[in-house]
C-alpha cells in the first residue's frame, strides 16, 4: 500500500494526513495524545514576524455542526518559534509546514525570508488576513493583488510554497490560477467562512471580536465543492481543509481531487483522531483494491 503523496518538488509526504493550522498550536499539546511522527506533515499555527496577542475573549463558540473562532492569529512570532518550538517538532522527523501571514506585503516577504531555514519543509501562506494598508480588505480577495503578493513571496524564499485560499471570493478558480501563475507549488482549500453568533438574553454578540470564522462539518460541503472545482482548474496539488473528521471525509476530498487533507476543528473534539483517519484511508484503499493514494486523487466517477 503506497500512502505517499507529492505536494511539490522536494516535498513528498509519507501519508496524506496532516493537521490544519491553528487547531494544533505548535504540536506540543498533541504530542501527549499520539505519536506526531505518524502524520504526513505537521502544520504550525499561523506565524507573523512580531508576536501577536489576538482578539478579546471569548474567542470560540460552538454552532450546530461546527464552531466559530475569532482567535485573531495570536502567535509567538517567528523568532520565538524558530528558537523554542521548531527544535521540538524537528525531533519527530516529520516535514514541518509553517503557516504564516503579514499585515502588509512587506511583512509577508520578511516572514517568508525569515522562515527560509533548515528544518522548515514548506511554507503555507495564509492570505485570508485583513490588509491594514488597504482598509481591511483581505489580501486574498482579488486575483491581481494575490498574484502580486505571491510573486513577491516566491522571490523571497526557496521553500515549496503552499497558498491557502479564502473561500470568500467571487471566483475562487481565478484566485487559484493567479496564485499558481505567481509560483505557488500547491494550494490549500479552504480557510474558515466569516460568521457570527448572538446571545439573545444578553442581546450581545457572543464573540469578543463580534465576528469570526466558521469551521467544522458545517463547511464540509462548501469545501468539497471548492476542492473539486479548483483541482480541475490548476495542475498543482490541492490540500483540502474544511470539516474533515474521518477517513470517509478524507477519501471524499481525495476523490474530489485533493492530494492531501488537513484535520482542524475535529481534532479539538477528538485529539486521537489522526492515526484513526490514516488507518481508515489505508483500509479503504485495501477494500477497493487501490494500491496507491495517488490513484485515488481526483478519481471521482462523473457522468
Ligand atoms: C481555532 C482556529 C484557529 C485557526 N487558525 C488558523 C491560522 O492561524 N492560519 C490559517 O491559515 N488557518 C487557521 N484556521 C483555519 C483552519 O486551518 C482550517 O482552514 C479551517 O478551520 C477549516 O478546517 P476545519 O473545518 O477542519 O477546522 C484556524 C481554524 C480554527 C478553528
Amino acid at each position: 500500500m503506497e500512502l505517499t503523496t507529492r505536494l511539490a518538488d522536494g516535498l513528498i509526504i509519507a501519508n496524506p494526513v496532516m493537521n490544519a493550522s491553528g487547531t494544533f498550536a505548535y504540536g506540543e499539546e498533541f504530542s501527549g495524545f499520539f505519536d506526531l511522527s505518524v502524520l504526513g506533515a505537521v502544520v504550525t499555527k499561523g506565524l507573523s514576524m512580531q508576536p501577536k496577542r489576538g482578539n478579546p475573549l471569548p474567542r470560540i463558540v460552538e454552532t450546530p455542526c461546527g464552531m466559530i473562532n475569532s482567535i485573531g492569529l495570536e502567535n509567538v512570532g517567528i523568532h520565538a518559534f524558530t528558537r523554542e518550538k521548531l527544535p521540538f517538532l524537528r525531533g519527530y522527523g516529520v516535514p514541518v509546514i509553517v503557516n504564516f501571514f503579514g499585515s502588509n506585503e512587506e511583512e509577508y516577504v520578511q516572514a517568508a525570508r525569515a522562515l527560509d531555514i533548515e528544518g522548515v519543509a514548506a511554507l503555507e501562506m495564509n492570505v485570508s488576513c485583513p490588509n491594514v494598508k488597504r482598509g481591511g480588505i483581505e489580501f486574498g480577495k482579488d486575483p491581481e493583488g494575490l498574484n502580486l503578493l505571491v510573486t513577491r513571496v516566491r522571490q523571497a524564499c526557496s521553500k515549496p510554497l503552499i497558498v491557502k485560499l479564502s473561500p470568500m471570493v467571487t471566483d475562487i478558480c481565478a484566485n487559484a490560477q493567479a496564485a499558481v501563475e505567481a509560483g505557488a507549488d500547491a494550494l490549500t482549500c479552504i480557510n474558515t467562512i466569516p460568521a457570527m453568533a448572538i446571545d439573545e438574553e444578553t442581546m450581545r454578540p457572543v464573540l469578543g471580536n463580534v465576528t469570526g470564522g466558521l469551521s467544522g462539518p458545517a463547511i464540509k460541503p462548501v469545501a468539497l465543492k471548492i476542492v473539486w472545482e479548483v483541482s480541475r482548474r490548476v495542475s498543482v496539488p490541492v490540500i483540502a481543509a474544511g470539516g474533515i473528521a474521518s477517513a470517509s471525509d478524507a477519501v471524499q476530498f481525495m476523490l474530489a481531487g485533493a492530494s492531501a487533507v488537513q484535520v482542524g476543528s475535529a481534532s479539538l473534539r477528538d485529539p486521537f483522531c489522526f492515526p484513526v483517519v490514516i488507518e481508515g484511508i489505508r483500509a479503504y484503499l485495501e477494500r477497493k483494491g487501490i494500491t496507491a493514494v495517488k490513484d485515488l486523487v481526483g478519481s471521482i466517477r462523473e457522468g
